[in-house]
């Protein structure tokens, strides 16, 4: 064999050294959790055959306890480029059969180039996380190579999208990255997310709390929010990460992919006519609105076990790409909470940043009263919604279905927070508060010097729900473009956003914002 011949036949051997990460009885540790390698997760997140790994052959550098003894090719990070639907994403996937997917020098290193180099193309990056944090024999070193990860996410937040993927532990100092990143995605019962672990908890509070109790997928998808989607299966949280994709830009310069659209844009839906009940305290389902006004009923909802008084989530009109922002009647009569204002947001926020329009419908009753969101600093929270709208500059579309009270009127999108289009369906009622609470205020006197009481307040009540309780006088201040027939809903958004397509606006120059915190 020729001299070239036997180089070649030791690469070919490297690279399936390198290809086997841990080990093969690592590997099979591996499956028996459910789980699968970062090699697996990377070929079924990809288009087939378009992963291009590089630093394979990299090792770490450490010499503390024995560690340079015990060493493996790509040190525990799978990373490359490839494509999802044919477009070019960077991705890093940890390897728990190294070093339990440990995060070292070198591991840091590998996920920071392909970061620069995703910063450099404009292009996606998804981290796949399954690890059990700094690699303990690294010292400080580990701690640097999350920092220098850290501030790579922060560059790239509103540049590129970045997802993480969490399909294991992610404990300690390694949570950050992915609280950093746009979404995260986490699988039911093999992935938990938490700063220290339920032994220290122990020792600090006294609580007991199993790993799933502290930090699983249901914790994060509904308590915290920390996680976006919560999946059962590792194919699932894949496959969500390329149908998510689907939506987005490749970065903060371009718009979002335009897809065909075979549903009419003129398509009526007589059942919204019909849909606002006519007990204003009745609640009905908003889903029900949305499924029928977008491009096939198909919803990508972010964040759907979360503050559910509030629905934010990815569609299309006409193949456009868009936010949706909607309060939910049904969970807590739509009302704004610290939660809410929270999730729509950071939502807002996002798309505002990768150019993807915003179709908000309102049907709120105000704020949440009480001690419990005062002390927890709703004025704050809810001024992050506030503000993520009115220094959105993408174009929103607006639809009042009913309520629209309050400070929640100026919050949702209002013509006064630079709405584009804003529109109301007949049945809009748009006032500084409902009509009971304004009679208890305004007809105080007149209420208790009455002989009456109760019959004068209704009596109150219907002359203010003639002046308010309507979308004509929002209307006849220019504050509502039109009022549009409920069923006619989908066609007025397409031609609204096909109006918007060449919107321009920009915000001062500034150094950057200083939203409230
Ligand atoms: C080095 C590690 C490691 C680590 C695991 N391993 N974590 N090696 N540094 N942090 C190794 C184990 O020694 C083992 O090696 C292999 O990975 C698999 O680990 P197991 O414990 O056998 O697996 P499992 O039972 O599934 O438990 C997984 C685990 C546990 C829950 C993640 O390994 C664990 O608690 N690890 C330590 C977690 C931790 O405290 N990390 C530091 C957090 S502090 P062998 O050779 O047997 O296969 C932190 C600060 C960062 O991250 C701050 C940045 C700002």
């Amino acid at each position: 064999m020729s001299n070239q011949l036997e180089k070649v036949k030791e690469l070919i051997a490297l690279r399936e050294q390198a290809r086997l990460g841990g080990g093969e009885r690592r590997i099979e540790s591996q499956h028996k959790k459910g789980k699968y390698t970062a090699r697996e997760r990377i070929s079924m997140l990809l288009d087939e055959g378009s992963f291009e790994e590089i630093d394979m052959f990299v090792r770490h550098r450490s010499v503390n306890f024995g560690i340079d003894k015990e060493s493996y090719l790509g040190d525990g990070v799978v990373t490359g480029t490839g494509t999802i639907a044919g477009r070019l994403v960077y991705v890093f996937a940890q390897d728990f059969t190294v070093f339990g997917g440990s995060l070292s020098e070198t591991f840091a290193m590998k996920i920071c180039k392909i970061m620069d180099q995703a910063m450099k193309m404009g292009a996606p990056v998804i981290g796949i996380n399954d690890s059990g944090g700094a690699r303990i024999q690294e010292g400080v070193n580990a701690l640097a190579g999350y920092a220098e990860i850290f501030q790579r996410n922060i560059l790239a937040s509103g540049v590129i999208p970045q997802i993480s993927g969490i399909f294991g532990p992610c404990a300690g100092g390694s949570v950050y990255s992915p609280a950093l990143t746009d979404f995260n995605i986490m699988t039911r019962g093999t992935s938990y997310m938490f700063l220290t672990g339920p032994k220290v908890v122990k020792t600090v509070t006294g609580e007991d709390v199993t790993q799933e109790q502290l930090g699983g997928a249901s914790v994060h998808a509904t308590k915290s929010g920390v996680a976006h989607f919560a999946v059962d299966t590792e194919e699932d949280g894949l496959k969500l990460i390329r149908h998510l994709m689907s939506f987005l830009p490749q970065n903060n310069m371009e718009e979002p992919p335009l897809v065909d659209c075979e549903d009419p844009i003129d398509r009526l839906e007589d059942s919204l006519n019909d849909i606002i009940p006519d007990e204003p305290n009745r609640a009905y389902d908003m889903y029900e609105v949305i499924g029928a006004i977008i491009d096939n009923g198909e919803f990508l909802e972010v964040h759907k076990d979360y503050a559910q008084n509030i629905i934010v989530g990815f569609a299309r009109f006409n193949g456009q790409s868009v936010g949706i922002i909607a309060n939910q009647p049904n969970k807590m009569a739509g009302v704004l909470d610290i939660n809410a204002s929270r999730k729509a947001a950071r939502f807002v926020r996002f798309c505002d940043a990768f150019n993807i329009p915003l179709v908000t419908l309102v049907d709120v009753p105000g704020f949440l009263p009480g001690t419990g969101q005062e002390y927890g600093g709703v004025i704050l929270h809810g001024a992050k919604l506030l503000y993520a709208y009115g220094e959105a500059t993408v174009p929103k579309v607006t639809v009042t279905l009913r309520k629209s009270y309050g400070g929640a009127y100026c919050v949702m999108s209002s013509k006064h927070l630079r709405g584009d289009v804003n529109y109301a369906w007949p049945t809009a009622e748009i006032a500084v508060m409902g009509p009971s609470g304004a009679v208890e205020v305004i007809f105080a006197k007149e209420v208790a010097a009455s002989e009456n009481p109760a019959a004068t307040a209704a009596e109150k009540e219907a002359e203010y729900k003639k002046v308010f309780a309507n979308p004509y006088n929002a209307a006849r201040y220019g504050y509502i473009d039109d009022v549009i027939e409920p069923r006619n809903t989908r066609f007025r958004i397409i031609r609204a956003l096909q109006q918007l397509q060449t919107k321009k606006l920009t915000n001062p120059a500034k150094k950057h914002d200083n939203l409230p915190l």
